[in-house]
């Protein structure tokens, strides 16, 4: 292969010339061009650009400032956390938007103000890039010495001590703000995940409509729909736990213990509508079959012999929410479940 096939660099009228096979050993390149200009740019003659005093002094300040706005992003980050705490819908987005804004500050500052620092402040060197061979020997390791020694020089960190304290002031809490995160791990939940809404006599009403229920409501076998306890309408973290659906069964249909047979009303079977598996809906009934469907992993459940489990991967029963009729004739609770409602793990909990 000729050379011209293997040429690496330039064409004389200083365009990019297209490499086939190996390229020949290169020498040494500088980063930013050779003293000499043979490679890249002329370099920038050393020592010589912004060494004016007034200019660094500016510098410095506007270092300090973005600095002081990461100590600021911190701080925010620690208030908006206490200030907006997360009790519903609007209320995390509200917490998330403060936290992401002060966070965000927090990690500019620091960015932009090292930016400024080491085009700004720091005296201008350029880089070489060499091979070494392994291991450094004690010449290199002092040279790597010499090396860190004239960067902290250049960097002037010891001898601008407003910059050094204004950078430990944003670094120090930027580390210790995600610390308040912690605290979301706990509490640990208790029997919260015990209980539901439910309590004695409170009335089911229809989901979407808030209407009572009667069980003349369900007049025909195959009858269903979704209620939920009455006064937690817009309650969703209430809601993700009491929600119940009704079915309307043949009597003769229901093949439930005597306890449990206790807790219908004319054929109507009230169960939790939160999947055992992981928590999905289970919405889907089949009248013929009397099968409840859960559409996320295929769990079904028998509604006519206690919600059994027949098919997928859920390992319990939904449970039955005991109901009974009041004075008035409508459809209440006798009590919250006897179980917990949802994935089995809660069971454990
Ligand atoms: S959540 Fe219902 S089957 Fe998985």
């Amino acid at each position: 292969m000729s050379d011209k096939d293997t040429d690496v660099g330039r064409s004389s009228g200083g365009r990019p010339r297209r490499v086939i096979g190996t390229p020949r050993p290169t020498e040494t390149q500088y980063l930013l061009g050779d003293d000499e200009g043979a490679a890249g740019p002329p370099a920038t003659p050393r020592a010589e650009r912004d060494e004016d005093p007034k200019k660094i002094k500016k510098a410095e300040r506007v270092v300090a400032f973005f600095f002081g706005l990461s100590l600021l992003g911190s701080i925010g980050f620690v208030a908006a956390y206490i200030a907006f705490p997360v009790s519903g819908m609007a209320e995390t987005a509200l917490s998330n938007r403060w936290l992401g804004l002060s966070m965000a500050a927090a990690f500019l500052g620091v960015a932009c103000g090292g930016t400024y620092w080491v085009r700004r402040v720091m005296a201008p060197r350029e880089l070489v890039e060499e091979i070494h061979p392994m291991p450094s020997s004690v010449e290199e390791r002092r040279d790597v010495v010499e090396y860190f020694d004239q960067g902290t020089a250049d960097s002037r960190f010891l001898r601008r001590p407003l910059l050094r304290r204004a950078l430990l002031a944003a670094l120090v809490p930027l580390g210790i703000a995600p610390l308040v995160l912690f605290r979301d791990l706990g509490p640990l939940p208790g029997t919260v995940l015990r209980h539901t809404a439910w309590k004695k006599g409170m009335r089911l009403v229809v989901e979407g409509s808030g209407r009572h229920v009667r069980a003349s409501d369900l007049a025909w076998p195959g009858s269903y729909i979704t209620v939920i306890p009455e006064g937690f309408e817009h309650d969703l973290e209430a809601l993700a736990k009491a929600t119940v659906m009704l079915i309307k069964m043949r009597p003769e249909d229901l093949h439930l213990p005597p306890d449990k047979m206790a807790w219908t009303v004319d054929g109507i079977i009230a169960y939790s509508k939160i999947c055992t598996h992981v928590g999905c809906p289970a919405g889907l009934y089949e009248q013929q079959t009397h099968r409840i469907l859960c559409p996320c992993h295929q769990s079904t459940f028998d509604a006519s012999r206690a919600a059994e489990v027949i098919f997928g991967p859920a390992t319990r029963p939904l449970p039955q929410l005991p109901i009974g009729v009041d004075s008035e004739g409508y459809l209440i609770a006798l009590s919250d479940f006897h179980e917990p409602v949802g994935p089995s793990f809660w069971e454990r909990g």
